[in-house]
């Protein structure tokens, strides 16, 4: 059995202000109307043989999630929810959806980590990955999705390999020694999404992060389920989960573990991590401008413009990133859309 888990956490800083604590990033629509909520429910329910989806997320954006499933869970599958008071990162995530999989199936029971706020272009390819993804993840292997590295960017998690052996896990290396992976060429970027049977990632968890384990496993004892048609619900106890260490699976578990595995693949993968990259996904104009909504440009060239109801008016700019949404207006460089954090920071630190 094969349980496709979605991660759903985290405000998505960098895509302020359409991003927020109760609008985060995998509830941002695109520019076919889908979410990326919607379409990584999608990319693992539409998998063979699947028959469930779990999910992890904060209990504030339960019912927003809900709604969303509702959209496009037409083979109406069951759905599970480990329901979260507040984030712990993705290693406290991924040790509940472990337990609460080995409970319900087994420790053989095979888990999908994915995360719920990337782009996967090619599904055919993605399945085609995932099966080969299940069979090392049947024979004990933690298993990790490999990414061709097009940048040495620091914001993902670098895997050296032999074939599908993993020597070395790197998570967000400093910039000259991601530098010295890819012009190396033997190392992929970790695409987040992760392929383990519950027993073995329980496994190495007791032994690289038992802290994490530990109190997940109290957590879950002090919380309370119910169950409705076809959906139940793990609200965590909030003062147990508290006491849980915040940390990633890629710190905690993956740098740390023998025998992880990596399937490279060429999937059409984009974790879209700035308004940068959600531009890139609308169709540009002989000017080289893209444009969600209505903007009215005269000599612009190069940008992205996103309207929320309003007209948007342009002249004689280039290189910007224009976000407009009812409150919030977000005015950038293009080569500047991962600094956009930086405001969202300052935001949260006034109130
Ligand atoms: N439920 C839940 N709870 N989900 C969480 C939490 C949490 O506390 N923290 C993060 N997530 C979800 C995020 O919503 C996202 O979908 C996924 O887990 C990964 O978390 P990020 O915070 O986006 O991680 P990252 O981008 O810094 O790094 C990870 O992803 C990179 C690829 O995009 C790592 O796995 C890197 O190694 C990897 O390269
Ligand atoms: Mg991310």
């Amino acid at each position: 059995r094969l349980v496709p888990t979605i991660l759903c956490g985290g405000a998505g800083s960098r895509l302020w202000p359409v991003s927020r604590d109760l609008h985060p990033k995998p509830f941002i629509r695109l520019a076919d109307g889908q979410s990326l909520l919607h379409k990584a429910f999608l990319r693992g329910a539409k998998l063979p043989g699947v028959q469930e989806v779990l999910t992890v997320t904060n209990r504030e954006l339960f019912f927003k999630t809900q709604d969303e499933f509702k959209e496009v869970n037409e083979a109406n599958l069951p759905l599970s929810y480990l329901l979260e008071p507040f984030g712990r990162g993705t290693a406290a995530a991924i040790a509940a959806a472990a337990l609460s999989v080995e409970k319900s199936h087994g420790g053989d029971a095979l888990l999908l980590v994915l995360p719920a706020d990337h782009l996967i272009e090619d599904q055919a390819a993605f399945a085609a990955a995932v099966a080969q993804a299940t069979r090392l993840a049947s024979a004990g292997r933690l298993v990790t999705f490999g990414i061709r590295p097009s940048a040495p960017d620091t914001g993902y998690g670098y895997i050296e390999a032999n074939g599908s052996d993993v020597l070395r896990f790197v998570e967000k290396p400093s910039l000259e020694t991601a530098r010295s992976y890819v012009e190396s060429g033997h190392f992929h970027w970790n695409s987040g999404m992760f392929c383990f049977s519950a027993a073995s990632i329980l496994r190495e968890m007791e032994q690289h992060a038992g802290e994490v384990l530990s109190a997940v496993r109290a957590c879950i004892t002090a919380s309370r389920a119910a169950t409705g048609s076809n959906v139940t619900q793990l609200e965590l106890d909030a003062d147990t989960f508290d006491k849980v260490p915040n940390t990633s699976i890629d710190y905690a578990v993956m740098e740390k573990a023998q025998g992880v595995a990596v399937v490279p693949c060429d999937i059409g993968w984009s974790d879209i991590g700035s308004w940068n990259a959600i531009g890139d996904l609308a169709i540009a104009d002989t000017q080289g401008n893209r444009i969600e909504g209505k903007a009215v440009l005269y000599d612009v060239s190069n940008c992205y413009f996103r309207g929320a109801g309003r007209v948007i008016g342009a002249v004689g700019v280039a290189n910007l990133v224009v976000i407009d949404t009812p409150d919030a207006l977000l005015i950038a460089d293009k080569s500047r859309s991962q600094d956009v954090r930086h405001v969202y920071a300052q935001l949260k630190a006034e109130g």
